[in-house]
């Protein structure tokens, strides 16, 4: 267990529509803070041991009385949510590290977010605080049906409603979401924010890249990456260290370099979370990470080492 996990306890699960999990997570006193767009780490007891997944924070990032949470039972994902959905009860104590914020909002003159299913959870808080600010957005929220659109009831009466559109694949509310009619003309003060399965994701980004935006202002989160690890066997130096290692087809740097008595810290594992960043001196990376802007993997002198690979024979890392 790391030693600076909070204790939180389940105050509240409802289990809402489209297999979406509710919580609420409350402590003592007063959480630590978070801005929109935060996520927070949670410890999960799987079949396979314990792991840490994360989770956006939905609620109102003024309120500091709680943790709200979505969770989709996902038998698809790699076991973390149907583990939760099938033990977590009203009273449980969970651990919780975090909150921390790869994906906040840039000052904007007008804010687009698009959340796809579970995807809404990080634009509720992006909303709340946008709202709070009296700044300008919309929220497009993409679901199947109305029947499959978690926190439904709650957004009714949330402060903001009427900037909320709700579109669904069966044609109700507005329809699918439209990127010709939905997606405003590129302007500078203009960003978007887009969160959702990652057809979805990709779908609004090469939308918005079409229509004009500017990279800086298209701003993603992925909760899950169908990555592929493998590909040619390289060396792997550790700078600092003096140890070498090899990293085969099918292996990864942080399990080779595990091999070889060296540990990184890994969370996510399929290069969403940013946890195992390292450093490079030497050689091309191989990303095959969602984390690291296009800005970050031009510079090239850091890799997610839980995924990407070099594109030679050989990379130095500064561990
Ligand atoms: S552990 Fe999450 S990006 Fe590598």
């Amino acid at each position: 267990m790391q030693s600076n996990a909070l204790v939180l306890t389940v105050a509240e699960r409802l289990d809402d529509r489209g297999d979406i999990m509710q919580l609420t997570l409350r402590g003592a006193g007063d959480l630590p803070a978070f801005t929109a767009g935060a996520h927070i780490d949670l410890l999960v007891e799987t079949a396979e041991g314990p792991v840490w997944r994360q989770y956006s924070l939905a609620g109102d990032p003024s309120d500091r009385s709680a943790y709200r949470l979505g969770i989709l039972r996902d038998p698809a994902s790699r076991g973390g949510s149907v583990a939760l959905h099938d033990t977590l009860k009203t009273g449980a104590s969970v651990h919780v590290e975090g909150p921390r914020n790869h994906f906040p909002l840039a000052e904007a003159s007008f804010s687009v977010l698009f959340g796809g299913g579970i995807g809404i959870t990080p634009m509720l808080a992006m909303a709340w605080e946008l709202s709070a600010k009296g700044a300008d957005f919309i929220l497009h929220y993409a679901t199947r049906s109305q029947d499959r659109t978690a926190f439904l009831d709650q957004i009714k009466s949330f402060p903001f409603a009427e900037k909320i559109v709700l579109h669904h694949d069966d044609g109700a509310g507005a329809g699918p979401v439209d990127l010709a009619r939905d997606l405003p003309e590129a302007a500078v003060g203009t960003h978007i924010y887009v969160c959702g399965p990652q057809g979805f994701m990709e779908w609004v980004i090469k939308g918005a890249e079409a229509a004009g935006y500017a990279p800086a202002n298209i701003h993603r989160e992925y909760f899950s990456a169908d990555v592929d690890v493998t590909g040619d066997s390289f060396e792997v130096e550790c700078a600092a260290s003096g140890i070498t290692v090899t990293v085969g087809p099918e292996d990864t740097i942080v399990k080779a370099l595990a091999r070889g008595g060296i540990k990184i810290e890994v969370k996510c594992e399929e290069g969403i979370c940013g946890t195992c960043v390292t450093d490079v001196i030497a050689g091309e990376i191989d990303h095959r990470d969602q984390f690291l802007t296009e800005e970050e993997r031009e510079e090239g002198d850091q890799i997610c080492a839980c995924c990407s690979r070099a594109c030679g024979k050989r990379i130095v890392l500064d561990i």
